[in-house]
């Protein structure tokens, strides 16, 4: 019985993999057969989370390189295609947060965040595609968020970028489907990962979170690599310029 799941022979590259979503999503995604190759910015971390696959029996490596760099992604997908002769999928991830009230923004603040949660993801998506076309096959997945669905204060360049990279998913699910490449995005509630600690450990905000959420909870980084598997499978393959909603039902409800 053929598995829809199975990513058995694909290569797919994630960024910010070192930890939170982005490691459970590389793992994920090798757990079901893939070659992950984890992107981050220090390389000793990033090895450890490669290593932690490969004591585990998955095929992982890394490729260290800052998203926001200037032709940092084009080199990492040719070096890529180089060594493993092919890249399949694509899940921009890599972010950063930063929470003030808007008249504490600064532009350089502003600008930081746009080029590491949504430029950086563009360019990636553009050197995948140059590498996916000729091959008429790829996924490419975003880490949006439901914050770009439903909104609160403070975070105000990580609420654009990711709006932005919603946007993204389907004006380049618009150009690429017909060539065999299905754009999506996953937008995560809110997860315990490192980037949240000062939210986890600020108890009103944890326990409205809880309030918040139908399913009564943070999630699980875990969580998350159920719907990266999917949409990077042939199970989502007529799955185009959608937003995959992983919050426990936090925005749908009152
Ligand atoms: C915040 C959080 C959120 C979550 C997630 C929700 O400050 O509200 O960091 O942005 O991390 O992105 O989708």
């Amino acid at each position: 019985m053929s598995d829809l799941f199975s990513l058995k022979g694909r290569v797919a590259l994630v960024t910010g993999a070192s930890r939170g979503l982005g490691f459970a999503m590389a793992e994920a995604l090798a757990a079901h057969g893939a070659h992950v190759v984890l992107n981050g910015r220090t390389a000793a971390t990033l090895n450890e989370a490669a290593g932690k696959l490969r004591d585990r029996g998955m095929a992982a490596s890394s490729s260290t390189f800052d998203v926001s760099e200037r032709g940092a992604p084009e080199a990492a997908i040719q070096r890529i295609v180089e060594v493993q002769g092919r890249l399949d999928i694509l899940v921009g991830n890599a972010g950063i947060q930063h929470r003030v009230p808007v008249t504490e923004w600064r532009d350089e603040d502003f600008e930081r965040v746009l080029a590491t949660n949504l430029t950086a993801c563009f360019s990636l998506a553009r050197e995948a595609a140059r590498v996916m076309l000729p091959r008429k096959s790829g996924r490419i997945i975003f880490t949006g968020s439901i914050t770009a669905i439903t909104a609160r204060p403070t975070v105000h360049a990580y609420i654009a970028a990711k709006s932005g990279l919603h946007g993204l998913t389907r004006s380049l699910a618009a150009e690429l489907a017909k060539d065999g490449i299905t754009v999506n995005a996953i937008a995560p509630g809110y997860f315990a990962t490192e980037m949240n600690t000062a939210l986890l450990d600020d108890r009103t905000f944890s326990e409205w979170v809880e309030r918040r959420t139908p399913a009564g909870r943070w999630a699980k980084p875990e969580e998350l690599g159920g719907a990266a598997v999917f949409l990077a499978s042939d199970a989502a393959s007529y799955v185009n310029g959608h937003t995959l909603v992983v919050d426990g039902g936090m925005s749908v409800t009152l």
